[in-house]
């Protein structure tokens, strides 16, 4: 793809979609467990609601792997978070698969990612990224910064909990204030 990463796309209601979408995209498709077994990252891009059933597809992968948490764990309705306060969702996909190596880190909002820039005025919008495992989080810090956005290091997994309601808050400014998916936030100091 754009900045040559071989990428498979697995997990779908629909596997002739799943295979049309990965052809436009110049990617292969296969099942949840074959994806795992395919690169260097897996990416968690799941609605809340379907994560359990894409996570218990994995099988018995071998080795440990980077897992890039990039769910916000919404009620379907998206009126409020479906996890918080004792946990996150990070921390849940953690404990569903102790085969992964999880780093939470929600990327921008994909109508901003379609407009082919992730900038707003001279800055990258900023993307908290969370793992306890140093080198799984500079695996994905760098995946990140090739999407345009401007990492920032949040810390162990488990501040996943104070990362998963700040995107929320991102979703009800945009979907329910009326501010539009083209805004995100950035840690100034
Ligand atoms: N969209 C954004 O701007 C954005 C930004 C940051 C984070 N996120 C988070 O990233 C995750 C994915 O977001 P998204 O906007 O890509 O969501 P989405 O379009 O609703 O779902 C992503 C894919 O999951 C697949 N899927 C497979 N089984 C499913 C099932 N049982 N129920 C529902 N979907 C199923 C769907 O594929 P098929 O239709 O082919 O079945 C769908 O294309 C969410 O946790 C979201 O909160 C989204």
């Amino acid at each position: 793809m754009k900045k040559d990463h071989e990428v498979m796309l697995s997990f779908s209601k629909d596997a002739i979609k799943l295979a049309q979408t990965a052809k436009a995209f110049g990617a292969t498709s296969g099942g949840v467990a074959q994806g795992i077994e395919f690169g260097q990252v897996v990416v968690v891009a799941t609605p809340w609601v379907a994560t359990k059933d894409a996570l218990a597809e994995a099988g018995q992968p071998t080795g440990k792997r980077v897992v890039w948490d990039c769910t916000n764990a919404l009620r379907p309705d998206m009126t409020d978070l479906a996890v918080g306060f004792t946990i996150s969702a990070a921390e849940e996909i953690q404990k569903a698969a102790p085969w992964a190596r999880v780093v939470k880190a929600i990327p921008p909002f994909a109508e901003l990612m379609q407009t082919g820039s992730v900038r707003i005025g001279d800055k990258g919008v900023g993307v908290f990224v969370a793992s306890e495992d140093s080198e799984a989080k500079q695996i994905v810090t760098s995946l990140v910064r090739d999407i345009g956005a401007e990492p920032i290091d949040a810390g162990a997994l488990r501040n996943a909990r104070y990362i998963e309601p700040a995107a929320f808050l991102l979703v009800q400014l945009a979907y329910a204030e009326g501010l539009g998916p083209k805004i995100g936030l950035n840690l100034i100091g």
